[in-house]
Formats: structure tokens, C-alpha cells, sequence
């Protein structure tokens, strides 16, 4: 695969009949000056390269890319779900609060630079574009399924973040990465290129999702004492993906993300949070109600997602249907589980 192909299309807007509708922005990329030989405008004949169909379910096609989720339309539908969800919980960090509106604020004679890494369906790339008309955006996913009709000031590519990141030093500054736990085996292996391409002062936001069961009283239960849980079956669920992630090398624990861009020594002003969102629209508060009924789908379709990953760890059909179906049925039922979301800025030294 080239290292890195920009996949909109700047002349083929009429003989081209993409999803996003017949108008086609026109563009104007001769400002980019990070653009070496190697990277080609991707063909919309090569797209197929890019995906392997295996038992009805679309997967990227790389032969050394760890990913193990789908990247067809239920699953797109499942990322755009988490796109609004997240804009919802933190929406306004990203556009009006905090360090992000700061980086990216219009200055003169600067031409702001943001990269997306793993921008999935490229939803949280064009809103942002469209919020910071004055910033170039950059989003690079292992497959082509975003928009191929981008704001004339976005540009997706497609890439492997495994292997060195193509862009010069100091060229963004702003990084976001979202949800891209299982995209890496080692979460750490992709900081030093993110710090490079980062310039001095500059923005790192990384946020992921917990793959774990939590309930509300989890911590009101006594210390190693006998409780009746409320959630085995989500925990069991946890437990099992977790167990086959790793069997295929990925680390899944995302609680350190700020310990590890700390390790690194190339990052200060390194601040963590972590949001508790209710699952299921058992909550007293309308808007965390809302919040949980979208995470409650967004859970199912992953506990459908991930079956292809159990499959291949040698689950029988039996068991997979089981454990999915109860987890399914638990998160639907039981009032109190929630899950976290865990996110970090840095400022590049
Ligand atoms: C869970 S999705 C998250 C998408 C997006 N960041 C969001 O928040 O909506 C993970 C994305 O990483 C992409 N991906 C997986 N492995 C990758 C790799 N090695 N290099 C680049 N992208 C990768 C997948 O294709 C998928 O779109």
C-alpha cells in the first residue's frame, strides 16, 4: 500500500455518483507544502484493494494492521453514533473551551494544521472543518470511508499509523485521536511520531472508550467482600473480548495514556479526565438519559462487531451468541451500568 493517498477527488465530480450528493467543493491544495512524491491520488477503481469481505462483513485488507472490527455500514453507522455522542459530552472543548479553540484560533500569516489519526467515517474531521474554516485538516484512516467530496479545507488520506507517520516534523498543531485503541498492539509505539509531527506548543487530544462493565455502586461495595453483582454478564462480556484482544496483541487498558505521554518526555501540561456515561436511558437526567440510550446502541452494535474477532479465537457459534445476547439483554435491562470515557490533553514541549 503507498504510505499515504489523499482520496478526494478534485476533477471527477460529475462522472463521480458518491454517497455525499452530486456537489462536489472544488479545491485548492497547492498551499500544502508537506506533500512529498510518494503520495498518489487514490482511484476510486482501487478502493476495493482496501477491503477483504469475510462471512458477510467488510474488514480493511492490510496483512500487518491488528484491527479486528469491521469497517462496513453497520459499523460506520456505529462510529457516527459515537461521533454524536461524544459531541455531546464534550462538544464545546473542541470548539469553544480549553486548549483546542486556543491552538486553532485564526492568527495572521499562519496557516493552522490539524490531523486526524484513524478518522473513521471523517464525521468529527468535516465538523471541525467547518467550525475552523481557517485551519487545514488532515484525516488518515487504513481505509477509505469517508466523504469523498471533503470542505475544500480537509484532505483524507489513507495510511497505516503502524508505520512512520509521512508528514514532516512540527507540521500540525493540533493531533486528535479517538478511539484508536485497537488500531495499535502498544498505544506507546505511535507517541514519539505523534510528538514529531507535532510543533512546539502544540496539541495532542486523545480520548477512548473503557472496554469494561462498571455499575454506579461499584464503589459503595465493601472491599473484597462477597456482593451480589449486578452486572456479571456485561463483566463476563468485558472479560472475554478483552482476553481474545490480547491473544491477538493489543493492550486494551486505556487508563494510562497520560502516564505514557508523561514517559515520553516530550509533553507538559498533560490533563486527564474521565466521563461516566450512563448506558441505557435509565437515568433521572434527561440529557444523560439521551446520552445512554445512544451508548446503548452504540454497545449493541459493538457486541455484533466484535463477533468476527470471537470467532477467530475458536469461540463456538453457541457461546458467542450466549455471551452476546446476555450482554446485550443486561444493558438493555439493568438500571446503573455505565461506562467511561477517558481523555487527555497534552502541550508539546
Ligand atoms: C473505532 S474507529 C474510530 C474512528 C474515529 N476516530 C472516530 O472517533 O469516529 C477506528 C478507526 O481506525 C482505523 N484503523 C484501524 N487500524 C488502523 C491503522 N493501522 N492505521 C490507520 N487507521 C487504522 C479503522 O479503519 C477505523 O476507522
Amino acid at each position: 500500500m503507498p504510505t499515504a493517498v489523499p482520496y478526494h477527488r478534485e476533477s471527477d465530480s460529475e462522472s463521480d455518483s458518491g454517497s455525499e450528493g452530486p456537489e462536489a467543493p472544488s479545491h485548492d491544495y497547492a498551499h500544502r507544502d508537506d506533500s512529498p512524491d510518494s503520495v498518489q491520488e487514490l482511484d476510486p477503481i482501487e478502493f476495493p484493494d482496501y477491503f477483504l469481505e469475510h462471512n458477510g462483513r467488510l474488514f480493511h485488507s492490510s496483512l500487518t494492521a491488528p484491527y479486528p472490527l469491521p469497517v462496513d455500514t453497520p459499523e460506520q453507522e456505529r462510529l457516527n453514533a459515537l461521533n454524536t455522542l461524544v459531541k455531546h459530552m464534550i462538544g464545546a472543548r473542541y470548539t469553544t473551551e480549553g486548549p483546542v479553540p486556543q491552538i486553532l484560533a485564526q492568527e495572521p500569516d499562519k496557516r493552522k494544521q490539524a490531523l486526524d489519526i484513524c478518522h473513521g467515517t471523517g464525521k468529527w474531521v468535516m465538523e471541525m472543518a467547518e467550525n475552523f474554516p481557517h485551519v487545514l485538516f488532515t484525516g488518515v484512516d487504513i481505509v477509505p470511508i469517508a466523504t469523498r467530496y471533503p470542505l475544500p479545507n480537509v484532505t483524507f488520506e489513507v495510511g497505516d499509523i503502524i508505520e512512520e507517520f509521512r508528514w514532516s516534523d512540527s507540521a500540525f498543531d493540533f493531533v486528535h485521536a479517538r478511539d484508536i485503541a485497537l488500531s495499535v498492539r502498544d498505544y506507546r509505539t505511535i507517541l514519539p511520531d505523534v510528538a514529531r509531527v507535532l510543533r512546539s506548543g502544540g496539541v495532542f487530544f486523545s480520548g477512548e472508550w473503557e472496554l469494561k462493565a462498571r455499575h454506579q455502586l461499584d464503589s459503595r461495595q465493601p472491599a473484597g467482600g462477597a456482593f451480589d453483582d449486578p452486572c456479571p454478564l456485561s463483566r463476563r462480556f468485558f472479560q472475554v473480548v478483552n482476553a481474545a484482544l490480547e491473544s491477538r496483541g493489543i493492550l486494551t487498558d486505556v487508563s494510562h495514556i497520560s502516564g505514557y505521554l508523561h514517559d515520553t518526555g516530550d509533553f507538559h501540561h498533560i490533563q486527564s479526565s474521565s466521563m461516566f456515561i450512563p448506558v441505557g436511558g435509565w437515568h433521572d437526567d434527561p440529557r444523560l438519559a439521551d446520552l445512554g440510550a445512544k451508548l446503548l446502541f452504540v454497545q449493541t452494535r459493538f457486541a455484533d462487531s466484535i463477533k468476527p474477532l470471537l470467532r477467530q479465537m475458536g469461540n463456538s457459534e453457541d457461546f458467542i451468541e450466549r455471551l452476546t445476547s446476555d450482554f446485550v439483554n443486561e444493558i438493555g435491562s439493568v438500571v446503573g451500568i455505565v461506562a467511561a470515557f477517558h481523555y487527555v490533553y497534552a502541550i508539546r514541549m
